[in-house]
């Protein structure tokens, strides 16, 4: 059994003492939820403040980002090294970043590669747009960015992996997929890829989210899903009430 894995993704949201406060209201609530990994992904000024609160918690911290060189002069980047002294994992490849901070499937498989250098769990994000959905493209689209992201990897490593499954017109819409369509997607655009280029273990064992738009009352239908493992959580991470909501529904 895959255990199941919900990250809250709280882009660019929360000042430190704003992410404290977040913090204070959920801890013990989401440190009592064992059965789940919960993982929250602040701003990385609010990585310090968030890590030292959940210390002595099972709550796992994630990063929204990381350069792929270990360090240099990359003025204004972060590496994956320095990012291991406060967090387990990191969300490579957002569709954000790929749309609006030119991120490519190579520089995503180049972070994915830093990333785990460094120790760290990357939860790589894959999902088609709007127009790519309309025009049937879903399939390769996803397909593409899965292969692209995982380049090079061997099979133990991609079995330990996460990779979220956003389609883009979902996220932030409150219109989210439905739960049999993107449990498809998942079963056959990623894990069927996965399990060609590295072998069904692999396939079975890789843990996939599902994201956008994922609020308390949706998320039980997602994770009742035989191959969705959990979700990433955008503007539903920011109440303390729905992402605690969330993360009970995968009990
Ligand atoms: P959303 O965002 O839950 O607000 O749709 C999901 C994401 O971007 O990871």
């Amino acid at each position: 059994m895959r255990k199941p894995i919900i990250a809250g993704n709280w882009k660019m949201h929360k000042t430190t003492a704003e992410a404290r406060q977040l913090v204070y209201e959920t801890r013990t609530d989401l440190a009592a939820l064992t059965a789940v990994d919960v993982v929250l992904c602040p701003p990385f000024t609010a990585l310090a403040e968030v890590a030292g609160l959940v210390a002595d918690t099972p709550i796992r911290i994630g990063a929204q980002n990381a350069h792929w060189e270990p360090d240099g002069a990359y003025t204004g980047e972060i590496s994956a090294g320095m990012l291991a002294e406060f967090c387990d994992y990191v969300i490579l490849g957002h569709s954000e970043r790929r749309a609006m901070f030119g991120e490519t499937d190579e520089g995503v498989n180049r972070k994915v590669h830093a990333a785990l250098g460094a120790g760290l769990i990357p939860i790589v994000c894959v999902g088609e747009t709007f127009e790519e959905n309309q025009a049937d493209r879903t399939g390769e689209v996803v397909v593409r960015q899965v292969r692209a992201a995982l380049a090079g990897l061997d099979a133990d490593t991609v079995a330990g992996l996460v990779v979220a499954y956003e389609p883009v017109w979902a996220i932030g819409t409150g219109l989210a997929a439905e739960p049999d369509g993107a449990a498809a997607v998942i079963r056959d655009f990623i894990r069927g890829p996965v399990g060609e280029a590295f072998g069904s273990g692999a396939a079975e064992t890789l843990r996939v989210q599902y994201g956008g738009s994922v609020k308390p009352d949706n998320a039980g239908a997602f994770f009742s899903m035989d191959d969705i493992d959990g979700a990433l959580v955008g503007g539903a991470s920011l109440k303390a009430a729905d992402f605690i909501g969330i993360v009970r529904a995968a009990m």
